[in-house]
């Protein structure tokens, strides 16, 4: 009984450090940035994503930005989109957060014509 318990303990520390490392593995994006969200937050399957949509290119969607001019070969996968993209545009960033999302998202959709492009498909019901 007591080994028992060991190894579930060790089998629950090992998932607990794989989830801790490998931490794109969420299911639907964080929506707290938002004052008063009125979507549930929508689908997006990181790793499962990118690798069904075959992007191999992080800066696709992590991208970095000099005097508004794009820069090539960088990428910003350590900074959340609100980190630079607010609820409302400001001067040296004049993309609102939501239409950063929705115009990276959706554009890519609609010229691929693949993945969703209607309100409901990305902010599914919880
Ligand atoms: C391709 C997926 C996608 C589609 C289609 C989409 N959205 Fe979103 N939307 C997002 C993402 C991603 C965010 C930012 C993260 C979040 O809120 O989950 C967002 C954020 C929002 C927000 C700001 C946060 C909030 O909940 O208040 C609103 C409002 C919103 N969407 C409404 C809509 C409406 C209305 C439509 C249809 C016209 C729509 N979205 C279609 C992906 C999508
Ligand atoms: C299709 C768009 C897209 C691509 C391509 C992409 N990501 Fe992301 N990634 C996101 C979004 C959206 C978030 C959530 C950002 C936020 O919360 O502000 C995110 C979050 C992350 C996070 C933070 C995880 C967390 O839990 O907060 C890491 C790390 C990350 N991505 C790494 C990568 C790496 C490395 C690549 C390339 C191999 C990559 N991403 C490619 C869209 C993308
Ligand atoms: C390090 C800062 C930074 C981060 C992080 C960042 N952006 Fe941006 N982004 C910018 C700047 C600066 C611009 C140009 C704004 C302008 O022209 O006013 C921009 C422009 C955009 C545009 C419009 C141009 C285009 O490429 O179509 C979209 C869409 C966009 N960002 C989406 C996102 C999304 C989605 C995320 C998170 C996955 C993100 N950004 C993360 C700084 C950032
Ligand atoms: C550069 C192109 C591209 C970008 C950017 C992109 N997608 Fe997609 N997405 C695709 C493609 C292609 C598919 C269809 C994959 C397939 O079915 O083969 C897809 C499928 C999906 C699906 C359905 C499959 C699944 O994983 O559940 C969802 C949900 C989705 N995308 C959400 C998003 C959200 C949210 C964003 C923005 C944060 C985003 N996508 C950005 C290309 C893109």
């Amino acid at each position: 009984m007591k080994q028992k318990v060991i190894v579930m303990g060790f089998i629950l520390f090992i998932f607990t450090a794989v989830a801790a490392f490998s931490n794109t593995e969420f299911e639907r994006l964080d929506n707290s940035v938002f004052q008063n969200p009125h979507r549930p937050g929508a689908v997006f399957d990181h790793d499962n994503h990118n690798e069904m949509a075959e992007i191999d290119d992080c800066a696709v969607c992590h991208h970095v930005y000099e005097d508004k001019i794009l820069l090539e070969d960088e990428s910003s996968e350590d900074s959340p989109c609100s980190e630079c993209h607010f609820q409302k545009g400001t001067q040296e960033n004049s993309i609102p957060l939501s239409a950063a999302y929705h115009k990276r998202c959706k554009s890519c959709h609609f010229e691929a014509n693949k993945g969703p492009v209607l309100c409901g498909e990305c902010h599914i019901k919880q």
